[in-house]
């Protein structure tokens, strides 16, 4: 299958874009940068030079592909309603390039939010419409595409897709307890994250591609929930900190912008992802990784 990636060269798209090749389809990654460019080619990857902001290169490479899994996001923390603009955007834009063609449209999302006081699962619809909502209800809109002929899935990854490389949240939180000389947990630590290995990421987009049905939404979800106390506390052990709790009211002051995640409950399941897709995850668990160096060794 002929597939166009955005985000192609992240920490996610660049393990996608491996599997992808591996099952022998023909990929072409948007690449705004030399460097994401070169290392996408180095793979076999085809390379279109492009950006998030500029639709009709979006356009333009939906409508030459089978297949679109986008994975972009402009991820601008002190900004989020412009990352969540520019995210709607695009998931609009390749949308009504690939309506009335039966085509996988694939896309990145969460599991924030979803639920409250239970692990989410993929039956959970996301309460995230219209584009002041988190990013930008770009799946739900994602979603109305079905019933233009869109084989849209949406992609829930845990909120830690980890590994060594990893410079998502838990490479934040890892990076702030060095700051403050102290691993920190929100509270009593007992609200829980989702987690899932990279490798295995990976490898449910490329089974999503070639398994899921239009409007499946699939967790990328190997733990269904690790208490924040054990991943505070596994920090403290690989950079040798004590580690404490932080009272609630000062969660935002001591973590910053990654406070707000670290002190939500981002349990989920992925029990409907493993049969449909006969996916097992494989890989070490985030306190493996973590005590294995994964964000230490660097
Ligand atoms: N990692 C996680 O734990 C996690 C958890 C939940 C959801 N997600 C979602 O999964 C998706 C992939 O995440 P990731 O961790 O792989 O992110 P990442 O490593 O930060 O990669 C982001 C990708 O988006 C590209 N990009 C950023 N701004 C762009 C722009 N203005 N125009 C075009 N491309 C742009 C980057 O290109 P450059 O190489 O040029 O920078 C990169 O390829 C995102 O939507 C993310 O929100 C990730």
């Amino acid at each position: 299958m002929r597939v166009f990636v955005t985000g192609a060269s992240g920490w996610i798209g660049s393990a996608v874009v491996d599997d992808l090749l591996a099952a022998d389809h023909e990929v072409t990654g948007l690449a705004r940068s030399d460097a994401s460019a070169a290392a996408l080619a180095a793979k076999g990857a085809h390379v279109r030079r492009g950006d998030l902001d500029d639709l009709d290169g979006i356009r333009d490479g939906a409508e030459a592909a089978e297949a679109v899994i986008h994975l972009a996001n402009k991820h601008d923390w002190s900004d989020p309603a412009a990352s969540n603009a520019a995210e709607r955007a695009a998931v609009q834009t390749i949308g009504d390039a690939l309506a009335g063609t039966d085509l996988p449209f694939l896309l990145a999302s969460g599991v924030a939010g979803l639920t409250q006081d239970k692990p989410a699962t993929e039956d959970d619809a996301s309460p995230f419409h219209g584009p002041d909502s988190p990013r930008g209800g770009s799946e739900n809109l994602a979603l109305e595409f079905v019933d233009r002929g869109v084989r849209t899935v949406s992609l829930r990854f845990a909120p830690t897709v980890h590994g060594t490389g990893d410079h998502g949240f838990i490479a934040r939180i890892a990076a702030v307890a060095r700051q403050k000389g102290v691993s920190g947990y929100p509270g009593d630590g007992t609200n829980r994250w989702a987690a899932v290995h990279r490798v295995d990421a990976g490898r449910l987009v490329a089974l999503g591609l070639e398994k899921a049905a239009a409007g499946t939404r699939l967790h990328a979800v190997a733990e269904e929930g690790i208490p924040t106390r054990e991943i505070a506390q596994a920090i403290g052990r690989v950079f040798d900190l004590p580690v404490t709790s932080i009272a609630a009211d000062d969660v935002q002051d001591h973590f910053g912008w990654i406070g707000t995640f670290f002190a939500m409950n981002l349990s989920a399941t992925s029990t409907v992802t493993q049969e449909v897709l006969g996916w097992t995850p494989t890989g070490p668990t985030l306190v493996e990784d973590l005590d294995a160096g994964a964000y230490s060794a660097r």
